[in-house]
């Protein structure tokens, strides 16, 4: 299964190009669910469909959904938060309060994750398209894999992620806290193992790729911009710009030629700053682009008979290399600058910040024994050089 993700500034038409993907797709004889990870749903809206928590069919072939993680955290983790529950009594909170603190932030982004590796996993599907939230919130849902394995291998180190052991590992640790049940850690193990997995999923090149939506507009390429940096910072492939709403030749009226000259440049800077990746075009339409019709033809005349699904530019943001006797790992950062980047190495971790982001990385043993012999940032790759004492 092929995974194709949208994300860029809101508004820009993150909605419509994934609908208009995976209607193109799915004409092609593609098997292709649509998911967004937005809790605003504009998914029913640009199909011109209703949409429930289930799999519909949209179109031949082409099947969406619209997640309600209030539901799903009825039914799924009632008995975390049960816990929550008693977490809080605990604390002092009165039950009134508590009801409302066990409403998790994020976890929208947690069962749309869980939801990415169910759908690979029924091998059903030959191309699942995710409509993203803007940037903010997709880059932390991005980065959430890292960060619930970074707090699980911590607290449930492998091996130890049984039942029985983590018990009194985590009553000792929270010296006083009511300690979970094994009902608990039973469904936070499997919700963790339907997780695990999805990062590499979708870190996977040749599997995944992100897409960034623009408009060919200032404030609207800087975003995406960044957005490019961090995505790679945390190892996500992304394989090509859309530039949606460019204004068409036939529009001729002086009151846009102001406009116009403004998006050729834009243009010419999102095809000279994103290069090597595609840059799709697609024109301002004379009217909204809702419903299965005008989809189609909009996905026609942005793909243009290339394949929605294939991947359009292949990029391996994060390396590990053997040079002479140093290994050298790389992580591509476009757009980063110096100032904004910090590099450390501690506790078997490579930490890597740019802006406000961090990443951690968990270095294999082969490094841990290696000491750092500097590190540089040169034509958008940071490498960190590991050599022997
Ligand atoms: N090329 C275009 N021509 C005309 N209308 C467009 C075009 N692209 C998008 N639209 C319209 O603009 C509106 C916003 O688009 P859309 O919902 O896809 O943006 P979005 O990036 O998903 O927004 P949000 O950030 O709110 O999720 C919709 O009404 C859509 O039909
Ligand atoms: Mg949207």
């Amino acid at each position: 299964m092929r995974i194709v993700l949208f994300t860029g500034k809101g508004g820009v038409g993150k909605t419509t190009t994934a609908a208009a993907t995976a209607v193109v797709a799915a004409a092609a004889g593609l098997r292709t669910a649509v998911m967004s990870t937005d809790p605003a749903h504009s998914l029913a809206d640009s199909f011109g469909v209703e949409l429930a928590d289930e799999m519909s069919e949209v179109a031949p072939n082409c099947f969406a959904q619209q997640l309600d993680a209030q539901a799903r955290m009825e039914s799924s983790w009632s008995e975390i938060r049960d816990y929550l529950r008693g977490l809080f009594d605990w604390a002092g909170l009165d039950d009134i309060e508590a009801e409302e603190l066990s409403v998790i932030p994020g976890l929208d982004e947690v069962f749309a994750l869980a939801d990415i590796k169910t759908f690979d996993n029924s091998g059903e599907w030959d191309l699942l398209v995710v409509d993203c939230a803007p940037t903010a919130e997709t880059i932390r849902f991005l980065s959430l894999p890292d960060i619930l394995g970074w707090y699980m291998e911590r607290l449930f180190p492998l091996g130890r992620r049984v039942t029985k052991v983590v018990g009194p590992v985590v009553s000792r640790l929270a010296g006083g806290v009511p300690v979970a049940g094994d009902a608990v850690f039973g469904a936070t193990e499997r919700f963790y193992q339907r997780l695990e997995g999805v990062k590499g999923l979708l870190t996977d090149a040749s599997r995944s790729s992100v897409r960034l939506v623009v408009n060919p507009e200032k404030m609207v390429v800087a975003e995406a911009r960044r957005t490019y940096t961090y995505l790679s910072l945390f190892g996500y492939p992304v394989d090509a710009v859309i530039a949606n709403r460019v204004l068409p030749d036939e529009i001729e009226d002086p009151w846009f030629s102001s406009w116009k000259q403004a998006q050729a440049l834009h243009l010419d800077s999102i095809e000279e700053g994103f290069a090597p990746l595609p840059i799709l075009r697609s024109e301002l339409a004379s009217e909204e682009i809702v419903g299965i019709d005008r989809l189609a033809a909009f996905g026609e005349r942005l793909y243009d008979g290339v394949d929605p699904a294939s991947v359009l530019h292949e990029g391996h943001p994060f390396r590990m290399d053997k040079a002479d006797d140093e290994v050298v790992v790389s992580i591509d950062l476009p757009f980063a600058r110096k100032e904004e980047l910090e590099v450390s190495v501690a506790l078997g971790e490579l930490f890597i910040t740019v802006g406000p982001y961090r990443r951690a990385v968990m270095l294999p043993d082969s490094l841990r024994r290696r000491s750092v012999r500097g590190a540089a940032l040169a034509d958008g790759t940071l490498r960190v050089r590991f050599g022997h004492d």
